[in-house]
């Protein structure tokens, strides 16, 4: 696989994350104000941390505001990758000491990897998922590992060779990062039919369907909902606007900036096209078949579909 993988309680962990996790369960201090943003790689991550930042800190910074954080240092400066931040601190867990409350931390961890102390009804914090369409997550995926290896990162990444059947092959095997992605999503499926109130579940596809929907959503269910003077006033709209693609995309910080992540990318990388359904010209419609097929293989019986559209999963 293009990164050093392990496979542990079945999916395939990045060997690097190993001691981060190991820090997690064991000394982490989860605050009951937490809030966890969790998403397979490359389904939604980058958005989703936009949109929970400037839900949370809308008072103090107006989603209008010409120099509002997002557009100043961008989504990945504003909520830092959890394990990564731990990894690349040494293992330490004080990265977040000094972080106000209520703390966002982006994780890629599944649902079942996560401690007692941030799963347990009683930690009080909450976790939010966004999921994607595995084609479409492959697709993305792919292209980013090019851009990752172009950019240098040949010890951590495939060579430029590498090819979207390669690709496929290993998704379909689970052998991605925390792959298998459909288990990912499923764990946290699960989960949010099992507990609402603290696990909420959206969908990168409806989100662009309906994002002000989706924001209310989640803002809802962080604890920070619009009331009807702000609704009327444009703050939902505004956040979505001060969030979108193309908004995002178009930043200085998301032009030239970069990202460390246990490796140097751009932050560019993250904003690519923004769309559903893109995999279409990157995959034969046999290749969509058989991912098409593992998938559905390893859901039955799960009671979820990848193409359920809102409420209705
Ligand atoms: P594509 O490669 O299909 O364009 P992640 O943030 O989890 O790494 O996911 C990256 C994917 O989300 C990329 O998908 C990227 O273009 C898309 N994306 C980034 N910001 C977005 C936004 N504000 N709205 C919608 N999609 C976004």
């Amino acid at each position: 696989p293009p990164f050093p993988l392990r496979q542990f309680r079945g999916f395939w962990m990045p060997e690097g994350l190993f001691p981060a996790l190991e820090t997690i369960h064991s000394r982490f201090q989860t605050r009951p104000s937490d809030i966890f943003l969790a998403c397979f790689p490359k389904s939604g991550t980058t958005w989703l941390k936009a949109l929970g930042f400037a839900t949370v800190n809308r008072r103090e910074h107006p989603p209008s505001g010409e120099d509002h954080p997002l557009r100043l240092h961008g989504p990945h400066d504003c909520v830092k990758f959890f394990e990564p931040s731990i990894a690349a601190a040494g293992g330490s867990e004080d990265v977040f000491a000094a972080f106000p409350s209520p703390r966002l931390l982006s994780t890629h961890i599944p649902y079942s990897l996560l401690p007692e102390h941030i799963t347990a009804d009683s930690s009080g914090c909450r976790i939010v998922y966004v999921c994607r369409d595995p084609k479409d997550t492959l697709v993305s995926s792919w292209l980013f590992s090019k851009k990752a290896s172009a950019a240098g990162n040949v010890e951590l990444l495939k060579p430029a060779s590498y090819t979207i059947n390669e690709a496929l092959e290993l998704f379909c095997d689970g052998r991605c990062v925390t792959g298998p992605q459909w288990r990912h999503v499923v764990e946290y499926w699960e989960e949010s039919q099992r507990r609402p109130e603290k696990v909420l579940f959206l969908r990168y596809e409806d989100m662009l369907r309906e994002p002000a929907r989706n924001v209310k959503k989640l803002a809802d269910f962080i604890g920070y909902p619009f009331s009807g003077e702000e609704e009327a006033a444009g703050v939902v709209d505004a956040i979505v606007e001060l969030c979108s693609f193309d908004h995002l995309r178009s930043l200085e910080v998301n032009k030239t900036g970069v990202l460390e992540v246990g490796f140097t990318i751009g932050n560019k990388s993250f904003f690519r096209k923004g769309v559903a359904g893109d995999w279409i010209n990157y995959i034969s419609p046999e290749m969509a078949a058989k991912l098409d097929g593992v998938v559905g293989e390893a859901l039955r019986g799960s009671g979820f579909r990848f193409d359920a559209v809102g409420d209705s999963t």
